[in-house]
C-alpha cells in the first residue's frame, strides 16, 4: 500500500487543469449497456482512476468491449447476453449499482450484488428498488444479490425522495430504465446534481426522450431502442473544490482551470465568506488566498445539489480547524460521514462532534502527524490539512484517494506543494477495505 508523506507550509502557486468528473463518467459509462449489439458510446475527458478502471472491469464482464486512448473511451456492446454484476466487483465500488437500471431495461435481467454500507455509513439501495418496482419490474434480494426480472418494463411515477433528500445514483438508475419502458414515466423528487443532468442529456443523445432535466421532476417517454453517442464528459467539480480547499489552506494563489463555476455557486460563496479573494470566470477561478493567514470561520450544512456537496465537507473542515473562531459543520446527506474529524484531532484541530454536527474550534497552527484516510474524500481532507501543518504528515492508505483523484501528489507537487508517494508497511492482516463512492 502506499502513503503520501507531506511537509506542509508552503503556498500553493500556478494553474491547475482539473479533469473530467468520476461520478459524470462512471453512470455513463453503465449507460452502454443500453445500447444494441454493435452500436458505439464513445466519451471523451474520461479521467484515469481507480473507479474508472473499476466501472470498466464491471462492463467488460458484462459483454462491453471497452477501449481507451488518452482521455476517450469507447465502449462497444459485444455480447448483450451476461446480467451478473458479482460480488468481488460491486465490493470494491458502490458505483457498480448503476448497470442495474440499464441491465433490467435493456436485457430483461439483473442480477447486481447488494451493495453494503460502507466507511462513510450506511448506504441503502430501497429508493431503487422501489423505483423499479414502479417501472413492473420483479424484485427479490437472494444470496447477497439483487434479482431484477422485468422483460416488459413500463412507464409509471416514481417518487425518489428519502430521510436524506433524492437519491443520485438512484435517479440514474430509474432514468436508464425508464427510457427503454413502454410509456411514460414521471420521476417526483429526482437529483438534481449536474452529473444526473449530464446522464440525461447523454440518454437524450443516445435517442431517449427525457424533458426536465435539471428539475426536480423528470418526464420520460419511452422509446423502442437507442443508439450510439458521443458526449464529452464535464470537469469534476469535486476535484476543483479540493484543489480550492489546498489554495485556500496555504494562503497560495492558484488559478483553477476547465472548470464550470456555476457548479460551484455555493463552493466558492464558502470560500468568498472565509475571507478568500476569487476571480471567476466561465470556465477558469482565480483562488487568492495570499495573506490570509487564517480563514474566517463559517458554518456549513451539506446538502443535495445545490447545496454544498458532502463530498468536499472533509477538505473545507480541514480550513476551518486552523480558522479564527468557531465553525459548525453539519452533515445532511451521510450523518456519520466524520471519520476526518478524529484524523484532524491528531494533527492539533478542535473537533467536537454531536450527532450530525461537529462543531470546530479553529486553532493557530495544526502539527504533522501519521493520519489515516478511511475514504475518498476524507483521504483528500487529511492531505488538505497535511498541506499546513507545521511538519511531517503521514498519509495512510492512499488507495482510498486513487479512486477519485488522478496522482494527486504530482499534481500538488506541481503547484509547489512537498509532497511525496512512498510505499506503506502494512501489517500482514490488512488489506483494502470496501468502496465508499
Ligand atoms: N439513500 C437512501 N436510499 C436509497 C439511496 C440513498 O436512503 O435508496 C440515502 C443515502 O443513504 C444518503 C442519501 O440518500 O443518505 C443520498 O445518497 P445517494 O443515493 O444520493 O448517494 P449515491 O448515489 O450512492 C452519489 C455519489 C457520492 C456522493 C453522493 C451524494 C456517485 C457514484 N457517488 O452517491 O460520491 O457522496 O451521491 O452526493 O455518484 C464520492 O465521490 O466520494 C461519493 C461518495
Amino acid at each position: 500500500m502506499d502513503k503520501f508523506v507531506i511537509h506542509g507550509g508552503r503556498p500553493l502557486k500556478g494553474a491547475i487543469r482539473i479533469h473530467g468528473s468520476k461520478n459524470a463518467a462512471l453512470p455513463m459509462m453503465a449507460a452502454s449497456l443500453l445500447l444494441p449489439r454493435g452500436e458505439r458510446l464513445v466519451l471523451r475527458n474520461v479521467p484515469d482512476l481507480a473507479d474508472v478502471r473499476t466501472m470498466a472491469k464491471l462492463l467488460v464482464e458484462l459483454g462491453v468491449h471497452v477501449e481507451r486512448g488518452g482521455a476517450r473511451l469507447t465502449l462497444t456492446v459485444e455480447d448483450d447476453r451476461p446480467v451478473r454484476a458479482p460480488y468481488e466487483i460491486v465490493k470494491t465500488m458502490r458505483a457498480s449499482i448503476c448497470v442495474l437500471g440499464p441491465l433490467l431495461a435493456r436485457r430483461g435481467e439483473a442480477q447486481v450484488s447488494f451493495p453494503g454500507g460502507c466507511a462513510i455509513g450506511s448506504r441503502p439501495v430501497d429508493l431503487h428498488l422501489k423505483g423499479l418496482a414502479r417501472l413492473h419490474a420483479r424484485l427479490a434480494v437472494r444470496n447477497g444479490y439483487i434479482l431484477a426480472r422485468g422483460a416488459k418494463l413500463r412507464g409509471g411515477t416514481v417518487y425518489l425522495g428519502g430521510t436524506f433528500g433524492s437519491t443520485v445514483t438512484g435517479t440514474d438508475n430509474i432514468l436508464m430504465a425508464a427510457v427503454l419502458a413502454k410509456g411514460r414515466t414521471v420521476i417526483e423528487h429526482a437529483a438534481q446534481e449536474p452529473e444526473v443532468q449530464e446522464l440525461a442529456h447523454l440518454l437524450n443523445h443516445m435517442g431517449a426522450r427525457i424533458d426536465g432535466i435539471g428539475n426536480h421532476r423528470l418526464i420520460v417517454h419511452g422509446v423502442e431502442r437507442l443508439h450510439g453517442a458521443e458526449k464529452t464528459v464535464i470537469p469534476d467539480r469535486i476535484e476543483a473544490g479540493t484543489f480550492m480547499a489546498a489554495a485556500a489552506i496555504t494562503g497560495g494563489d492558484v488559478t483553477v482551470e476547465n472548470v464550470r463555476a456555476e457548479d460551484l455557486t455555493v463552493v466558492l460563496e464558502t470560500l468568498r465568506q472565509m475571507g478568500v479573494r476569487l476571480e471567476a470566470g466561465t470556465y477558469t477561478v482565480r483562488v487568492n488566498a495570499k495573506g490570509l493567514r487564517r480563514a474566517e470561520p463559517v458554518d456549513i450544512t451539506s446538502l443535495p445539489y445545490p447545496g454544498f456537496p458532502t463530498d468536499l465537507q472533509a477538505q473545507f473542515m480541514a480550513i476551518l480547524t486552523r480558522a479564527k473562531g468557531i465553525s459548525v459543520v453539519t452533515e445532511r446527506i451521510y450523518p456519520d460521514r466524520f471519520t476526518h474529524a478524529a484524523e484532524l484531532s491528531r494533527m492539533g484541530a478542535e473537533i467536537r462532534k454531536q450527532e450530525s454536527t461537529a462543531i470546530i474550534h479553529g486553532v493557530a497552527k495544526l502539527s504533522g502527524a501519521p493520519v489515516m484516510a478511511s475514504d475518498l474524500r476524507a483521504g483528500a481532507g487529511l492531505v488538505v490539512a497535511g498541506l499546513a501543518a507545521r511538519g511531517r504528515t503521514e498519509v495512510l492508505r492512499v488507495y482510498h484517494i486513487d479512486r477519485g483523484y488522478d496522482r494527486l501528489e504530482e499534481r500538488l507537487s506541481s503547484l509547489g506543494a512537498n509532497i511525496r508517494r512512498a510505499k506503506e508497511i502494512a501489517p500482514a492482516s490488512s488489506s483494502p477495505a470496501a468502496a465508499t463512492a
